[in-house]
């Protein structure tokens, strides 16, 4: 392995040109000719459009179309988001990645511009195209449209008992021995409920798009997370060749998941630019990003813990709802680290979606496991004082030595050492258990602490490598640069494999004329794209020893003279990598301990987080820095979990309210403390040929809780219900 275990700590390749403006987003693609479409929500949460007026409208001045059901072309159903999407599928691992050219369109059910059925507020029943942005937007308000209202669903707590089995493919029900059974007769029990609150995304760059038909191609600049799913859902909605549409992404000002699916704006711009054959321009306003691109659902789950007097689990059950609808078949899977998390003989866990008109959820940075860790590790928390027993004992006393459901060997597992190393870090032995024990002036001080982990997945990727009598080597995959460091950390790892300066080596990636790469989700990147890159740049090194007489470079020989030396203009290489058998005897996750110190102020309830230790172990780490940066990142996104982020519906009208950066509340600067990250070595030889794990996610996972239980420790005051507020400690 040419790969060192922690690789160099260098300064991301696109920052320069994120950093000066130069960095050109999806709607930054002025085309000549270019015009403007606007999308028309629907303002009831459930019934039919009984009709659309647009005789003011179309006489408007710069209008182009107005496309409602009424006009839109006829579309082949496009295909859906596969149900292993992006490799995140249940209890299989690396495996369980789709075909790189699935669909992936959010809402399977619902044709977008079909009928005249509302399924939810906000869902876009009409576009208006006109010469510029102004027109178009004093257009679409131009509209009348008029509807027969029926009673919609759209308040998940009144209606839990209709709850549907949603997500087999994706999280299956875990039975293990006999929980209840094991729950009844346990020494010591905590049955509780937590509820966790609707989120939206929220990335600073608009989900946005420019579309271009020019005979019988589509050209897309949009920002996706998954440029060849889009290639793959236009061509059957067209019914076009996939080689007649080009999908380019190079930059995602942020995603978090929510651009990792085919979104109803999208279809919206492709029908316009169909229609009125002019490149369309289309972005949503803020206050659209809360209606049709996804969010995190809300869920209410039980965590019952069943435990022996010395703190043995004897039986675990998790159970609940989260919110779904009738047109997306997203499932909110927070059970799906329940079957990783803790030794237990005693497992049941299930959970169910209840269909409402409110709109489509979607993945959210750590789908399922955020929500569900958050539950687990309260819980947890709670059974430690049950117990009168320390936390991180606790843990220990069910440390899983194996997967504690299909009893796989871990490939790799370094969570003892991750307790170890950040309660050493934090000084955890500084902790008096006692709530209110603590204090700092007139603030009380708690200290609290949680577990998180997050599957390894590796999906099939391609990739090409190409090296030039200057020596300069050019390696493509299409895959995405959302800010993880993809970018650069491919440019290391074809650098060290080839053995030549990172200078000398360029990554080209987010468009669809490059070799086919997967969805950027699921932390899923560095080890797919990683392994695909390592892959192709064995095979290019390997023609070049082989032109070289079959020897490695002598000392002070390069590539450049030996294409000179054979009169070779390039060395070119392709590799089609995909997950082995091998790998998937193992069960591969990532791991990590949280810690955190908050103050909370008895008289006011605000609660600040002091400072925060947090320690993961990965797998190999291919750039100290960028992996520094997605784990940094994590936790400040788990702190707005925890203390601020929620969207509000009010069920009355199915409407979300705060929709706008001023109420939907993320963490500023001031909120974020000092925040120590540690990073555990760990050999896999396990997981894939690079020993990559992925990170992006399980930096957010166990913030919420470990905050969560800090509070409780500083004020005794257990809050179940995230975020935590201060009229929840008043
Ligand atoms: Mo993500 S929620 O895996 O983009």
């Amino acid at each position: 392995m040419t790969l060192p275990m922690i690789g160099k700590g260098r300064e991301r390749v696109d920052g320069r040109v994120k950093a000066t403006g130069a960095a050109r987003y999806a709607a930054e693609n002025n085309a000549k000719g270019l015009v403007h479409a606007v999308v028309v929500p629907a303002t009831i949460a459930s019934g039919r459009i009984k009709s659309i007026d647009d005789t003011a409208a179309k006489k408007s001045p710069g209008v182009l179309a107005v496309i409602s059901y009424l006009n839109a072309p006829k579309l082949n159903r496009p295909p859906a988001q596969g149900s292993g999407q992006s490799g995140r599928g249940g209890g299989q691992q690396q495996q369980s990645g789709p075909p790189p050219d699935s669909g992936n369109y959010a809402e399977p059910h619902l044709l977008p511009f079909a009928d005249a059925t509302i399924h939810y507020l906000g869902q876009q029943i009409a576009v208006v195209v006109a010469e510029t942005l102004e027109q178009a937007t004093h257009a679409a308000n131009l509209l009348r449209i008029t509807y027969d209202e029926t009673a919609g669903k759209t308040d998940l707590l009144a209606h839990r008992a209709k709850a549907i089995d949603k997500g087999s493919q994706q999280a299956p029900p875990i039975h293990v021995g006999d929980a209840d059974t094991a729950f009844a007769s346990a020494a010591v029990k905590i049955d509780q409920t937590y509820r966790t609150p609707y989120q939206h995304h929220n990335p600073m760059e608009a989900h946005s798009l420019v579309a271009s038909w020019e005979g019988n191609r589509l050209t897309l600049h949009e920002s996706s997370q998954n440029i060849f799913a889009v290639r793959t859902t236009f061509a059957r909605a067209f019914g076009i060749p996939k080689e007649n549409i080009e999908v380019m992404s190079p930059f995602v000002g942020g995603a978090f998941g929510s651009k990792g699916s085919t979104w109803p704006h999208v279809f919206a711009a492709a029908m316009a630019t169909y229609v009125v054959k002019r490149p369309v321009k289309l972005w949503l306003s803020r206050k659209q990003l809360f209606f049709t691109n996804g969010h995190r659902p809300a869920t209410e789950q039980r965590v019952a813990l069943g435990a022996s007097a010395d703190g043995k689990l004897v039986s675990i059950i998790h159970e609940g709802v989260s919110q779904g609808n009738g047109v997306s078949d997203y499932n909110e899977r927070f059970t799906r680290p329940t079957r990783t998390i803790y030794a237990c003989p005693n497992i049941r866990a299930a959970n169910k979606v209840v269909e409402l008109n409110v709109a489509s959820g979607t993945y959210m940075r750590a789908p399922g496991e955020n929500v569900g860790l958050f539950a687990i590790e309260s819980a947890m928390d709670e059974l430690a004082v049950a117990l009168k027993m320390d936390p991180i004992a606790l843990r220990l006393a069910n440390y899983a030595e194996s997967d504690p459901v299909e009893h796989k060997p871990w490939s790799s597992k370094s969570l003892r050492q991750c307790y170890e190393r950040a309660a050493e870090r934090f000084g955890w032995s500084r902790r008096n258990p006692e709530p209110r024990s603590m204090r700092d002036g007139r603030l009380l001080i708690g200290m609290g602490m949680a577990s998180c982990t997050y599957p390894a997945h590796r999906a099939p990727a391609s990739a090409r490598a190409r090296i030039d009598a200057s020596g300069h080597v050019v390696v493509s995959c299409g895959t995405h640069e959302m800010g993880m460091g993809t970018a650069t950390v491919m440019q290391q790892v074809a650098a060290e494999t080839l053995g030549v300066p990172f200078e000398s080596v360029r990554f080209e990636y987010g468009d669809t004329k490059l070799p086919q790469a997967p969805i950027s989700a699921g932390s899923l990147t560095a080890a797919t794209v990683g392994t695909a890159v390592h892959q192709v740049a064995n095979e290019l090194k390997r023609k070049l020893v082989e032109l070289n007489g079959g020897q490695e470079l002598a000392t002070g020989d390069t590539y450049a003279a030996l294409l000179h030396r054979q009169y070779l203009t390039k060395v070119e290489a392709q590799a089609d990598a995909k997950p082995d058998a091998e790998e998937s005897k193992y069960a591969s996750h990532s791991f990590g301990a949280q810690f955190a110190e908050v103050s909370v102020d008895a008289e006011l309830g605000i609660v600040r987080v002091r400072r925060m230790v947090s320690a993961f172990a990965g797998g190999r780490i291919l750039n100290a820095k960028t992996a520094h940066s997605q784990f940094y990142g994590g936790i400040v996104q788990g702190i707005g979990c925890a203390l601020l982020e929620q969207t509000r519906l009010d069920p009355r009208a199915g409407s979300f309210t705060n929709v706008n950066l001023g109420e939907y509340l993320v963490p500023v600067n001031a909120d974020i403390p000092p925040i120590d990250i540690i990073m555990v070595e760990e050999d896999d030889p396990h997981v894939n040929p690079i020993g990559v794990k992925g990170i992006g996610e399980i930096g957010i996972i166990g913030v919420a809780p470990a905050i969560a239980n800090a509070v409780y420790n500083a004020t005794g005051k257990r809050v179940r219900d995230l975020p935590i507020t201060i009229d929840k400690l008043l």
